[in-house]
């Protein structure tokens, strides 16, 4: 096995065969999760503090029983919205917890590009658990696990990512991982949510559900960013969901077995309909979660171990 990073920071930097390390491991934790004692020791004696300056659920709760099923100390800061100042506070942030001798760091940021800043000042392991609309890479190894489980291959998948994807990091980090595991991707939503530079991903682009969705493998929806949008990005919501929510009459264009998959939260009747979201014939949304807490597990415990190797590491 072999993984040769400090921090896992996004998608970018990693090579297809680390990306299969850490599947291969978390398949190994999603056993272990499965099983009635949840306990093993990869982390015992480490301290893992998550630090989440944005809203979250499942990540953060993830991240959390990750960290004690494997035997961490873990510990929750709680970051209050209004004492985000951009960079000078950050740091400062960072450099307190740093001197508290943290392992590991997991930290949300609503800025692009904070977490990597943040991995500079410290001497811990930092894991980015969402940045601004950059990187959330453990999403895009947990959504890799769903995929290569439900499908039994991690590419030549036709693959349609659906919605806002100008302002989503989950689609960023997806787009990078499917694209090193040789998928074709394609991007399908209104020009107001296609990223700048588009043509640069290395993607096709449909803005028609129907013709996007044709003959896909997967079909993984997007949330509406509203937060990140200051504007009118979209008609009305009535509308959006007219041209571009998930229901049965656009999943039909993709084949019979095309699995649905959203990171959540999810807006039903706005990008996607409760009844398709529900389907546990097609919908995978509640396995993601589940191999959301394998994943953060295999990160982390790789991570640890490189830790563990380079101790002078610890101690620059
Ligand atoms: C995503 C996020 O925060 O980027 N959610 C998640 O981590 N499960 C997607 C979203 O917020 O829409």
């Amino acid at each position: 096995m072999r993984f040769d990073h400090r921090h896992l920071l996004g998608i970018d930097p990693l090579r297809p065969d680390e990306i299969t390390t850490i599947l291969d491991l978390a398949e190994h934790y999603v056993t272990f999760n499965r099983s009635r004692q949840k306990h093993a020791n990869a982390l015992a004696g480490l301290t893992q503090i998550n630090m989440f300056f944005e809203n979250s659920t499942r990540t953060q709760a993830s991240f959390e029983l990750a960290g004690k099923r494997l035997g961490a100390d873990v510990m929750n800061m709680a970051m209050q919205a209004s004492s985000i100042k951009k960079g000078e506070t950050l740091i400062d942030t960072a450099m307190t917890l740093n001197a508290m001798h943290p392992d590991l760091l997991v930290v949300r940021h609503p800025h692009s590009g904070a977490v990597d800043l943040l991995a500079q000042k410290v001497n811990c392991a930092v894991l980015n658990a969402g940045d601004g609309r950059h990187e959330h890479p453990t999403q895009a190894l947990l959504d890799a696990l769903t995929i290569r489980r439900a499908k039994g291959r991690l590419h030549r998948l036709n693959i349609a990512i659906c919605g806002d994807i100008a302002h989503s990091r989950v689609a960023r980090s997806n787009i990078l991982l499917l694209h090193k595991m040789e998928n074709r991707i394609r991007l399908v939503g209104p020009p107001t949510l296609m990223p700048a530079g588009i043509e640069a991903f290395g993607t096709e682009v449909y803005h028609d559900m129907e013709e996007g969705l044709k003959d896909v493998d997967v079909v993984m929806m997007l949330r509406l960013q509203k937060e990140r949008m200051d504007g009118g990005f979209i008609p009305s919501e009535r509308e959006y969901y007219h041209r571009y929510g998930l229901d049965a009459a656009k999943l039909s264009h993709a084949k019979p077995d095309a699995i649905v998959m959203h990171p959540g939260p999810m807006n039903r009747g706005v990008e996607i309909d409760g009844t398709i979201a529900d389907d546990i014939n097609r919908s995978v949304i509640q396995d993601q979660v589940e191999m959301g807490v394998a994943v953060r597990m295999a990160a982390m415990d790789l991570l640890a171990r490189n830790l563990r190797a380079n101790p002078k590491d610890i101690m620059a």
